[in-house]
C-alpha cells in the first residue's frame, strides 16, 4: 500500500487532500493522472450499463435533498454504525472493527460458527443491546478490548457502545437552526426511487428496467483510512432495476454475474474476489438479501462492491399511492435489485493489480481501456528540429482522433525530456500501454518504432496505420 499511495503523490494520481494546510484526516484529491483513470472507470460503467443497453436510463441528482427524503427511506433512524469508546482517552472506534474482528481471532479462532455468533451478537446489538446482551452474555463478557489510541488495557467494552448516525449534515440558508438541516447523500440510490415517476413519465419505459446514477455521496464515518478505501467523502455508481416481486432471484443471479463481467474490466484477477452473503442482522435496513464482493486487499479480506434485493421497501415509502402500472392489471409497487459499484475502491483495486515491479522498473500494467494516456510520443532526440516536427505531427494526429464511437477516449502524452530508456520508465511507471517513437528512419519510411508497455518488445508502424493500430489495441 505504501508504495501505491507513494506512487500516486509522486505521479499525480491522488495527493493528501489540503496538503499545504497539514491535510484534512483522510481527504484525497485525484490530480491529472488520477482524474483521467476515474473519468476512464466512470465512462466504462456508464457506456457498459447505460448507453449499450435499452433499459436502463440514467439521471444525475443534487447531492443536498430534502430531509423528508432520509426520513422516509430510513436513514435518519437506521443509517448508524455502533460506535464504542475508550473510558480513558475517549476515543471512539467502529465496534467491528475494534471488538468483533479481535474476539474472533482471539476467542474460538476464524471458524465460521463463532465468526457467526459474533456476528449475529453483534448485529442484534445494533437493534436490541438488552435482548442481545441477555442471549449472549458469554460472548459481550469477553468483548473488552485494549484501546487501540492510547493502548489503556481492557479500557474498550461493548457496554459503551452507542449507535451513531453516518449522515453529514449541514445547513441549508444563513439561519443554524434545528429547521434549516440538510443531509449530504450518504447513497447516490435515493435520488433515483423519488424520480422514479418522473422517469417513468419521460421515457415510458416498462419492467424491467433501470435507473443508473454515478455521484458523490458523504459519510460521517467513524473510522475512514486505507487510503481512498474508507473515506467520507467518496463516489459510487449505482443501478436500481425495477423488476416484478416473483422475478427478483433471476434479476439477483443476473445482476451477480454482470458484477463479476465488470470486475474482470479493472483487470482484477478473479481469484481475489470472494462473495459473502450477508447474515440476517448485519444487512442494511432495507436489504432481503446481500452479497458483498470482497477483495483480498493489503489489510484484509474487505467489501468492494455489493448486491442488494432492497424488496419495494424503498417505493413503497416514497410512494403513498401505487406509482406503477400497465395497461392491464393493477397499479403496483415494483420491487428493485441494486448492484452498486464504489468508484474510489475501483480505483484502489485497479491500481493494486497493476503494480508490478520488474528488475528495475515499476510498471502499471492498467488495461489500456483503463490508462490515463494510451500513448506517449517521443522524438529520438530533442535537439533535431526535423524529428520534432515529425513527431509533434504523429503528436498532433492522435490528439485530434475523434473517438466518440470508440470505447474510450485517446489521450496521448509528449515527452523530449532525458534519453528514451528514461522516457519509457516514465511511462511504464503511469501505465502508458504503447510509447512511439520517431527517429531518423520514420524521416525517410513514415513509419514509427511502438514499444509495448508489458513485453517491452517494439514493432514498426507506418504512422497513416497508427490512428487504427491504436484503437484495434487499445478496445
Ligand atoms: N446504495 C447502497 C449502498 O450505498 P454500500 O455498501 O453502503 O451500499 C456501496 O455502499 C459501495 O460504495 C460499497 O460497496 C463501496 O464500494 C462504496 N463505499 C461505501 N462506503 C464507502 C466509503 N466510506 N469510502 C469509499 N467507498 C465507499
Amino acid at each position: 500500500m505504501e508504495k501505491i499511495v507513494s506512487l500516486c503523490k509522486r505521479r499525480g494520481f491522488i495527493y493528501p487532500g489540503s496538503e499545504i494546510y497539514g491535510g484534512l484526516a483522510n481527504s484525497w484529491d485525484y490530480g491529472p493522472l488520477g482524474t483521467e483513470l476515474k473519468n476512464n472507470i466512470k465512462n466504462l460503467w456508464w457506456k457498459r450499463f447505460v448507453q449499450s443497453r435499452d433499459d436502463i436510463v440514467g439521471i444525475d441528482a443534487a447531492l443536498i435533498m430534502n430531509p423528508k427524503v432520509w426520513e422516509a427511506s430510513g436513514h435518519l433512524k437506521n443509517f448508524t454504525d455502533p460506535l464504542i469508546e475508550c473510558e480513558k482517552c475517549h476515543a471512539r472506534f467502529r465496534a467491528g472493527d475494534t471488538l468483533l474482528m479481535p474476539h474472533i481471532a482471539t476467542h474460538g479462532g476464524s471458524d465460521e460458527k463463532s465468526i457467526e455468533n459474533a456476528t449475529i451478537a453483534l448485529g442484534l446489538w445494533q437493534k436490541n443491546p438488552e435482548e442481545a446482551m441477555n442471549k449472549y452474555p458469554d460472548q459481550f463478557q469477553k468483548w473488552l478490548a485494549d484501546c487501540p489510541k492510547c493502548a489503556s488495557k481492557k479500557s474498550v467494552s461493548i457496554g459503551f457502545v452507542k449507535k451513531f448516525n453516518l449522515m453529514l449534515k449541514t445547513f441549508l440558508g444563513p439561519a443554524e437552526e434545528k429547521t434549516n438541516i440538510v443531509y449530504f447523500r450518504p447513497e447516490t440510490a435515493q435520488a433515483m426511487f423519488v424520480n422514479f415517476k418522473n422517469v417513468l413519465q419521460t421515457t415510458r419505459k416498462t419492467l424491467p428496467f433501470g435507473i443508473a446514477q454515478v455521484g458523490k455521496a458523504f459519510r460521517n464515518e467513524i473510522t475512514p483510512g486505507n487510503f481512498i478505501f474508507r473515506t467520507r467523502e467518496f463516489e459510487q455508481m449505482e443501478i436500481e432495476y425495477f423488476i416484478r416481486e416473483d422475478d427478483w432471484e433471476k434479476y439477483f443471479e443476473y445482476w451477480r454475474k454482470e458484477m463479476i463481467e465488470w470486475i474482470k474490466e479493472l483487470g482484477v484477477d478473479i481469484k481475489k474476489i470472494h462473495e459473502a452473503e450477508i447474515p440476517d442482522g448485519e444487512r442494511a435496513h432495507y436489504s432481503k438479501r446481500t452479497i458483498d464482493f470482497e477483495y483480498e486487499f493489503p489489510f484484509g479480506q474487505k467489501e468492494l462492491y455489493g448486491l442488494a434485493y432492497r424488496t419495494d421497501f424503498d417505493l413503497k415509502n416514497h410512494f403513498k399511492e401505487a406509482p406503477y402500472k400497465e395497461e392491464e392489471g393493477d397499479a403496483f409497487w415494483p420491487h428493485v435489485i441494486e448492484p452498486t459499484w464504489g468508484v474510489d475502491r475501483s480505483i484502489l483495486v485497479a491500481l493494486l493489480e497493476a503494480y508490478h515491479e520488474e528488475k528495475d522498473r515499476v510498471v502499471l500494467k492498467l488495461p489500456p481501456k483503463l490508462a490515463p494516456y494510451k500513448a506517449a510520443v517521443f522524438p529520438l532526440l530533442a535537439n533535431k528540429p526535423e524529428l520534432i516536427k515529425k513527431a509533434r505531427e504523429v503528436y498532433e494526429m492522435l490528439k485530434s482522433c475523434n473517438l466518440q464511437s470508440a470505447i474510450c477516449n485517446l489521450s496521448v502524452a509528449w515527452d523530449d525530456r532525458g534519453n528514451i530508456g528514461k522516457r519509457y520508465y516514465s511511462q511504464d511507471e503511469i501505465g502508458t500501454p504503447f510509447c512511439i517513437t520517431v527517429d531518423f528512419e520514420s524521416l525517410a519510411n513514415d513509419d514509427v518504432t511502438v514499444r509495448d508497455r508489458d513485453t517491452a518488445k517494439q514493432i514498426r508502424v507506418k504512422i497513416s496505420e497508427l490512428t487504427d493500430w491504436l484503437i484495434d489495441k487499445i478496445s
